[in-house]
């Protein structure tokens, strides 16, 4: 692994958490519930299995769970925290932010902050962005930044273009202050394309289109997706986030250990692989046993990686991630 580095990052990954709901809803399950197969989804997105909430767990309780794994591995008190992001698009209510409800379900200190911030898919990068920004200034010294997503209450369970894609389940860091040894948040490159706005979106419930009887009756208030718009331009702007995050940091495709990608797609994986010059066999993936969490993809991803051993310190992780908005980001890690 060559040493190309050439700034001293200011904040580092100090814990990471992750927690998946129990329940497992498979490719077999779902050819009972709506017109599809095993086979086309497989083929189509990588995804063998998903989890599924428990009915009254909440997006705060997944969240909250994640956070308490984070802060043990971090070594450090809920107490100690002194900003808690939620990036969801499933938050427990509208109003208020479920940054909040983490903060009581965690034990925070009672007057820090925290807020939601919804990019989507993209959520977790777009928080790692935020995090790193708050330390290196020294606004704040430890940050939690949580992806959480609840997406099976939101689905429409008999619009077998969405429901199949999705899962449920929360991933979580803390981020601190960098140590003089190179390792840390390297960089964060985070943007968006609000001409697509309307590609992936849930229409009603919000104030454009508040809910009524006749929002429920015709499912608006339940995700809608055009596929193949967010597929195109997918594939090229996670190759163009990830080239230059590489750029940005000096290091070319052999000096990446491993991709820690958004989990949408395999097959968006493999585009962006052949495109960026890192092999597959670099990219962490895990889609076939959670499909696409969300904001919550990339730090379950990162955790799991990391407790299984693939993931260890010393290593550069290219993060990147698009979704609806459309947001997307990209962020060099070393780990
Ligand atoms: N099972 C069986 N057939 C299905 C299906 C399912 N679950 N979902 C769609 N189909 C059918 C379609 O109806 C269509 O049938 P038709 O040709 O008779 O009209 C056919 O499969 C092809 O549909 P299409 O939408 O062209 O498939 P695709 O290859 O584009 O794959 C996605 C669909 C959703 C998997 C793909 O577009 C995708 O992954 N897009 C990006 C989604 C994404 O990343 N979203 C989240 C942002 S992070």
């Amino acid at each position: 692994m060559a040493d190309v580095s050439t700034t001293q990052p200011a904040a580092r990954i100090a814990g990471t958490g992750h927690y998946v709901p129990e329940k497992v809803l498979t490719n077999l399950d779902l050819e009972k519930m709506v017109d599809t197969s095993d086979q086309w989804i497989v083929e189509r997105t990588g995804i063998r299995e998903r989890r599924i909430a428990a009915e009254g767990e909440t997006t705060s309780d997944m969240a909250a769970e994640a956070a308490r794994r984070a802060l043990a591995k971090a070594e450090l008190e809920a107490t100690d925290i002194d900003l808690i992001l939620v990036a969801t698009v499933t938050p427990d209510m509208p109003l208020p932010s479920t940054a909040m409800f983490v903060q009581q379900k965690i034990g925070a200190r009672a007057d820090c902050p925290g807020f939601d911030l919804a990019a989507a898919c993209a959520g977790f990068i777009y928080g790692l962005s935020i995090a790193e920004k708050y330390v290196r200034t020294g606004a704040a010294k430890n940050v939690l930044v949580i992806g959480v997503e609840l997406l099976s209450r939101v689905l429409d369970w008999t619009d077998r273009g969405t429901c199949v894609l999705f899962g449920d389940g929360a991933g979580a860091v803390v981020v601190s202050p960098a140590r003089d040894d190179g390792r840390g948040i390297a960089s964060t490159h985070i943007y968006g394309d609000g001409r697509l706005a309307e590609s992936l979106c849930i229409p009603a419930g919000g104030s454009r289109e508040p809910a009524s009887h006749e929002t429920v009756d015709k499912n608006r208030h339940l995700v809608k997706m055009i596929g193949q718009d967010i597929f195109k331009v997918a594939v090229k702007n996670l190759t163009a986030a990830s080239v230059t995050a590489l750029e940005h940091n000096g290091l070319s495709p052999d000096d990446v250990d491993w991709v820690v990608p958004h989990q949408a797609n395999s097959r968006i994986l493999e585009g962006v692989s052949r495109r960026c010059g890192v092999p597959m066999d670099r990219f962490y993936i895990n889609i076939d046993r959670f499909g696409n969490t969300s904001s919550a993809s990339v730090p379950i991803a990162l955790d799991e990686g990391v407790r299984n051993g693939t993931l260890k310190p010393g290593m550069n992780l290219l993060m990147c991630a698009l979704g609806g908005g459309i947001a997307w980001g990209s962020a060099l890690v070393r780990l």
